[in-house]
């Protein structure tokens, strides 16, 4: 009888963490890292580069060594001293400021197979810019050439190509794609007609175009309510996809997100490839929101299409609540993250309404229905000019917000956030930490080649299941706009899992088999145990293809 009233509140208390656990936590990492975090890259030092734009006022980041950018062309301030990028450390949880010297507001980029990060376009004096940043403890942004791109490139997406040149897809009044490094070959920019073919007059709605790299060397490119898959090398057409069920606009300023679900059996003949776009904003929105203060509902769809069936059809399915500028990354294990974003409005400044403060979780594998799982909500709102990016240990950075032309930190509905936030999913709780897989070996930074083996090494605490194991690859993406550009998932095959005693096991695995499945380059791998993933270590792919 006495243990009765000490037995229910710990009933009651281990139900509720165990709810709690189910949805995620959130830790606020900085108060202020002095930036806006609109755009956002992990290199494999660990290390997150994040800029904003030079264009909206002083920052609350002052540049070290009294370096200040004078710019006589520029808008707002001619000479500003404070920064408007960073290089976030993960490890320390510190920041340094970086010095970007033309406008990298929305631009796009890709880190190249050297860990680099080749950053291109902006606006005015950095529309047609390309620049470097090298990962290493003191460098800082290298600008070169100012012209270094064959059109402005404002908006538009870039994805890495198999034999480590990055294509650059469109942009604001850029109907046309081009090739970073230029080639003698290929230093011009080619016309792309679906571009002009999905502009919306007076709304686009075909900008930041979602690119992904096909399992058959072509590009896959979604832009408004619809895709096309492009042979880039002969600039032709191969594939005309059907239109999205209901024909809403999926991108800026209808910006919903999208992502290539993660590639599996990479040894059979015909490999699988799907997309899944989720979120937006309805025809009409940005015209009503921009000219009658009206905000309409976002989209609560999501459709699902196998891209390399021979006649693909989109399958649509429905979301918790609408969504508009929401995130979508691909967590270690295969689900998908959905964070960030507004039920109301669109992209574009002071245009959503109604903050989504809660993530939701996509289980792609999952029976139909039951795939999407509601998640713990954040405090902070994270609407337009907000970005998120998974780092080594299997947390999300959310950072950003800012969808006014200047800093504003007061009088405005959702004033300029400078918080950098962790959100840990569910499965980095601590009572999953009997089935967590830790990785012993390779070390972290192991190179490895395409069509090669590789044996992991790791620990774990429970008795393991061999078929619950399985180890997947992911090249960290640029993220910006709600869109994670080069974003990739690879689940590699098992050849075997052995178990080496003390708790410990081997598996081992096949490296992709080419550069078309996964371009050279830093990828994180990750050992994933029923679902629980281990903490990444960073693999480089070598190229065997030079430019
Ligand atoms: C930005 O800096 C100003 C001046 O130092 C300070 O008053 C303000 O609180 C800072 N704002 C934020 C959001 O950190
Ligand atoms: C935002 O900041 C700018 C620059 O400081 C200022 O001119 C503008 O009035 C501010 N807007 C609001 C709504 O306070
Ligand atoms: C197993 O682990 C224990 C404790 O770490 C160690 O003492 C022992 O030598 C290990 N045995 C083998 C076979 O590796």
């Amino acid at each position: 009888m006495t243990l009765l009233p000490l037995l229910i509140p710990f009933l009651l208390s281990s139900l509720l963490l165990s709810t709690e656990a189910a949805g995620g936590r959130w830790q606020l990492l900085q108060n202020s890292i002095g930036i806006v975090a609109m755009h956002m890259q992990l290199l494999h030092n660990d290390r997150v580069v994040i800029f904003d734009r030079t264009d909206f006022g002083f920052s609350n980041l002052s540049l070290p060594f009294d370096k200040c950018r004078r710019n006589p062309n520029e808008q707002v301030v001619k000479v500003d001293c404070t920064a408007h990028s960073i290089e976030y450390d993960v490890p320390s949880n510190t920041f340094r400021p970086l010095f970007v010297q033309t406008d990298v507001w929305c631009s796009s980029g890709s880190v190249i197979p050297d860990g680099s990060l080749v950053q291109t376009g902006g606006f005015n004096d950095g529309e047609r810019a390309v620049r470097v940043f090298t990962p290493c403890p003191t460098c800082d942004w290298q600008e070169q050439n100012n012209y270094a791109l064959a059109a402005r490139r404002w908006y538009a997406t870039n994805h890495i190509l198999p034999d480590g040149r990055q294509i650059i897809v469109g942009g604001r009044r850029a109907f046309t794609y081009e090739f970073y490094p230029k080639t003698s070959a290929a230093k011009n920019a080619y016309s792309l007609p679906f571009l002009v073919q999905t502009n919306d007059p007076g709304t686009e709605n075909n900008l930041y175009p979602f690119v992904f790299l096909n399992v058959d060397g072509n590009l896959f490119i979604f832009a408004n309510n619809r895709a096309i898959l492009l042979d880039y090398t002969k600039n032709r057409v191969v594939k005309t996809f059907p239109q999205i069920p209901g024909g809403d606009p999926r991108c800026y300023p209808s910006t919903g997100s999208a992502v290539l679900l993660p590639l599996r059996n990479l040894r059979e003949a015909s490999i699988e490839a799907e997309v899944l776009i989720c979120g937006g904003a309805p025809k009409g929105s940005f015209k009503q929101a921009s000219q009658s203060n009206k905000f309409l509902g976002a989209l609560n769809t999501c459709a699902r299409i196998k891209i390399t069936d021979p006649d693909p059809q989109w399958f649509p399915e429905n979301m918790p609540g609408g969504r508009v500028m929401s995130d979508m990354l691909i967590l270690p294990n295969g689900n998908v993250l959905i964070i960030n974003g507004a039920a109301m409005g669109t992209a574009g400044w002071e245009l959503g309404r109604n903050p989504v403060l809660n993530p939701l979780i996509y289980k792609p594998n999952s029976p139909i229905g039951s795939r999407f799982v509601l998640q713990n909500p954040s405090d902070i709102p994270r609407v337009y000019h907000s970005t998120a990016a998974l780092v080594r240990d299997g947390r999300v950075l959310v950072g950003g917000s800012n969808p006014h032309t200047y800093y504003n930190f007061t009088k405005v509905l959702f004033p300029t956030e400078l918080r950098l936030e962790a959100y840990s999913p569910w499965y980095l709780e601590a009572e999953f930490s009997s089935v967590r897989p830790e990785i012993l070996s390779p070390v972290s930074q192991t190179k490895v080649m395409h069509g090669g083996k590789l044996v992991v090494r790791f620990q774990v605490n429970a008795i393991l299941a061999q078929s619950s194991v399985s180890v997947t690859m992911l090249a960290p993406p640029f993220n910006t706009h709600s869109f994670s550009m080069n974003q990739r998932l690879l689940v590699l095959d098992v050849i075997q899992v052995s178990n080496l005693g003390n708790l410990t096991y081997g598996v081992e695995v096949a490296t992709p088999g080419s550069s078309v499945l996964a371009p050279p380059g830093f990828y994180l791998l990750f050992v994933v145990h029923q679902e629980i993933p281990s903490q990444g270590i960073w693999l480089q792919i070598l190229s065997n293809t030079t430019l």
